[in-house]
């Protein structure tokens, strides 16, 4: 018998019972039993699956088979919360928040304005005291977020545990400190990450070097890693629900439930940075319009393609879709997204491109949510990302010369 079957047979056990209507003699809790049963099955058949593997290296393939089983093994959502939406609202207010205390540094960019940098130097490290030696990661939040999301504190907890460095990308605006130049940051402009780089790398050359990056930031990382092929001093990269083709997540994200529950949000957030500098952005673009959009899409037409100078906004997105750069990524990635993920769509998930490049490995889940990836019963501590993200940095630092050269 297959687990439909099962689940068949239960329900109508389930309806045998219930016109007896004798709870409190055992029969209720039987019916009870029949729903847990039922649901069990649901679950284990429909909920808790494999993530797809795609990678066209078999070297990558087994790299990760044997460093990084964690992405061949079955994910198990949490089972009171593994639709996409619902682990996306919900993670933020589940996962705990391990406390890190960071060290700002404020660097300047070409066009005098400046970064802010918050390192987790980690100086405590057991396994690399030699802070020049001590392999670093550099950490891109998502659209709006900074070095205080919940999910890039999980990340620096393990980088913990494991001796390494962290260096938090605060992209303009977004930490509280000030602009000095009208711009602020979007996610195909990588002119501001290749400083960052470079400014890491030259204070630790000797030091082994990645970057992770989440949704947005995963979208800028790829990017920027696609224009510069080998050129780049990091190692590899894991890039985390990224959104693949712009016009796709942003169709997606207007879809009414989508809109309410994110879209809205989003575009407050990104308009309360704005405001605080109005003064600033008034010559180049009409601070009216941009403070009166209702979508992420109306923003970004009034405001982000206008700062960048893209003559609109689909010259901006056009330009900032990653899969575009996934053909000339020049060293090894690793992307983690989930099928329900409403802002990056799995129909627009670059499979066939990620075929065609040895360094690029796609891991597809069927649940998880926008960087939500819940599991265990009561999902506070640890996710499925997590688990991913530490024992793929990991595998780079300590066994990564087994990739670097395919
Ligand atoms: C870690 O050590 C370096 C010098 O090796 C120092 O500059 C830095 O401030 C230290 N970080 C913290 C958080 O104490």
């Amino acid at each position: 018998m297959n687990l439909q079957e099962l689940s068949r047979e239960l329900s109508l056990c389930l309806a045998r019972q219930v016109p007896e209507g004798l709870w409190g003699s055992g029969v209720g809790w039987s019916l009870v039993l029949c729903f847990g049963v039922a649901y069990a099955c649901y679950y284990l058949s429909s909920i808790a699956k494999k993530p797809e593997l795609v990678t066209c290296s078999k070297s990558f393939h087994h790299f990760l088979q044997d460093h990084c089983p964690v992405v061949t093994e079955t994910y198990y959502p949490t089972v009171w919360c593994w639709e996409g939406r619902v682990q996306t609202l919900l993670r933020p207010l589940i996962t705990s928040r391990p406390y890190v205390q960071y060290r700002n540094e404020l660097i300047k960019a070409t066009d005098g304005g400046q970064i802010s940098l918050d390192w987790f130097d980690n100086n405590d490290s057991m396994c690399y005291p030699d802070s020049s030696t001590r392999p670093t990661i550099l950490l891109l939040p998502g659209l709006t977020g900074s070095s205080r999301e919940s999910y890039i504190l999980h990340m620096i907890q393990q980088s913990k545990e494991l001796g390494y460095r962290c260096v938090v990308f605060n992209y303009r605006g977004t930490a509280g400190e000030n602009l000095l130049t009208p711009r602020t940051y979007c996610a195909s402009n990588t002119e501001d990450l290749e400083a960052v780089i470079h400014h890491i790398h030259s204070l630790y050359s000797s030091a082994s070097f990645m970057a992770a990056g989440v949704s947005m930031g995963g979208m800028l990382l790829v990017n920027y890693l696609g224009k510069v092929d080998t050129k780049t001093p990091l190692k590899a990269a894991a890039v985390f629900s990224a959104g693949w083709n712009v016009f796709d997540s942003i169709d997606s994200l207007e879809k009414p439930v989508n809109w309410l529950l994110f879209n809205y949000y989003l575009t407050s957030c990104l308009q309360s940075s704005v405001i605080r500098h109005q003064e600033m952005f008034g010559k180049l673009c009409n601070i009216n319009l941009v403070l009166k959009a209702k979508s992420i899409r109306e923003f970004d037409k009034q405001f982000t393609s206008v700062i960048f100078g893209y003559s609109t906004v689909d010259d901006y997105y056009a330009d900032a879709s990653p899969f575009r750069r996934l053909e000339t990524v020049g060293i090894p990635v690793l992307c983690l997204n989930s099928m329900d993920d409403v802002f990056s769509p799995s129909h627009a998930i670059p499979v066939e491109m990620a075929k065609k490049n040895p360094n690029v490995a796609l891991v597809l889940t069927s649940c998880g949510g926008h960087i939500g990836f819940l599991e265990g019963l009561w999902p506070r501590k640890c996710t499925y990302m997590d688990r991913i993200f530490k024992q793929f940095v990991e595998a780079v630092f300590e066994h990564g010369s087994k990739i670097l050269n395919m």
